[in-house]
């Protein structure tokens, strides 16, 4: 099994030309199908500190039944999402112990007899959330993937499922947008920040960009800007900024808030009358509140989104095959591009879940596991 391991991480690192790589891959569906696996993974047996309660196994994997494939994963990001998740403080608790990871691409290397729509070679990511993807092999129900293109990267495919749908249905499913609407939304350089961004300037829509202030805030704003950003302000330019008042811009219909107390609060005060504001993220930890005069006087709505509530209702619908499709468009096309990140090997996971662990936030960058270093 060893020596197994030893040529699939030698192929792994020393084929990179496209006819090394197929030859690559030939070989390691050859070795998938005539021995079982040794997978490498991510585990916790209880809720707390990521770093201290999860830990790293290895589990030789069967070959998979009728109905089941084998994959290998090939990266998968850490997410806000995941690091709650193991602390047992978001609304999914997973049966322990469990494998962590939301989201990621993996790669087909074996099916069972009974398997039609999944073939070998090719690129899947999970249906649902908390499926765990922090693991190097799995073998699992296909009915559990879902095929994507592989005309997209692998970061691309790997952090797909999560922010850039959590972006494209909160801009398509609260109010109706048509090009020069604009919408003003919070915790712009996140992730899901980044996204709306780039859906924003895809579909013709202004979009205002709060930020939090930093030392190298120029640097934020001009990445940001490239991004199509149409402005990016501090917290603190939005409490002054005159950009509604003197006519530059229409007034938003539709606030995206990650971040909650003041900011929010800020946020939602310059919605047009009737506007919606969406809350999908809490990272200051503070409460959403909401002015009795916004109410009366405005009428603002004030909603909630959350993804894995509408992935599980929306599991195969068409709608979600016409995201997704629309999505891989725009990747292809270059106009949705994935989040800034590092790429780490899977054997440093304690340090990517520190990093994304911060309470001060300020990491400017999504780590993803990339389990081919
Ligand atoms: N509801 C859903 O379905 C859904 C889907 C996707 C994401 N989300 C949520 O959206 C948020 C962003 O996710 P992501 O993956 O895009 O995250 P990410 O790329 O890791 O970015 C984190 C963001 O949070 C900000 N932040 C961190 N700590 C903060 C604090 N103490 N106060 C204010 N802002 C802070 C960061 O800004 P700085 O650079 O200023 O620190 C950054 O903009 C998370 O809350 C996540 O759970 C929700």
């Amino acid at each position: 099994m060893v020596s197994k391991m030893g040529v699939l991480k030698f192929l792994s690192r020393n084929m990179t030309s496209f006819v090394a790589q197929a030859s690559r891959d030939n070989a390691i569906l050859t070795l998938a199908r005539h021995q079982s696996v040794l997978s490498s993974k991510l585990v916790y047996s209880e809720y707390g500190d990521p770093p201290k309660v999860v830990r790293q196994e290895k589990e030789e994997l069967r070959k998979p039944a009728e109905h089941e494939v084998m994959i290998r994963m090939l990266a998968s990001p850490v997410n806000p999402a995941d690091i709650n998740t193991i602390q047992g403080v978001y609304a999914v608790k997973p049966k322990l112990p469990s494998i962590p990871g939301n989201e990621g691409v993996g790669e087909i290397l074996d099916v069972g007899n009974g398997v039609t729509d999944l073939k070998v070679g090719d690129r899947v990511v999970p249906k649902l959330n908390a499926w765990g993807t922090w693991r190097t092999h799995a073998v699992c129900n296909a009915d559990e993937l879902m095929k994507i293109s592989d005309k997209i990267g692998i970061v691309e495919a790997a952090t797909l499922t999560v922010n850039p749908c959590t972006a494209y249905r909160m801009l398509k499913d609260f109010v109706p947008l048509s090009e020069g609407d604009s919408v003003i939304q919070n915790g712009a350089n996140s992730a899901a920040g980044q996204n709306v961004i780039q859906l924003c300037k895809a579909w013709g829509i202004k979009s205002v960009n709060i930020v939090r202030n930093r030392s190298d805030i120029d640097e934020l704003k001009k990445f940001l800007t490239e991004l199509g950003a149409t402005y990016v302000l501090t917290e603190e330019e939005l409490r002054t900024t005159d950009l509604f008042k003197k006519g530059v811009l229409v007034r938003p219909k539709l606030a995206l808030n990650c971040v909650g107390g003041k900011n929010a609060l800020e946020v939602m005060r310059h919605l047009e009358s009737g506007g919606v504001m969406v809350t999908y993220g809490g990272m200051s930890r503070e409460p959403v509140t909401v002015p009795t005069s916004a109410l009366i006087f405005k009428d603002i709505t004030v909603r909630g989104y959350w993804m894995t509530r509408w992935s599980n209702e929306n599991a195969n619908s068409p709608e979600r095959s016409r995201m997704f499709e629309e999505l891989t468009n725009l990747i292809i096309e270059r106009k949705l591009n994935p989040p800034k990140h590092t790429l780490i090997g899977f054997e440093r996971y304690k340090e990517a879940l520190s990093n994304a662990m911060s309470t001060k936030g300020f990491v400017g960058m999504k780590y993803i596991f990339d389990f081919q270093i």
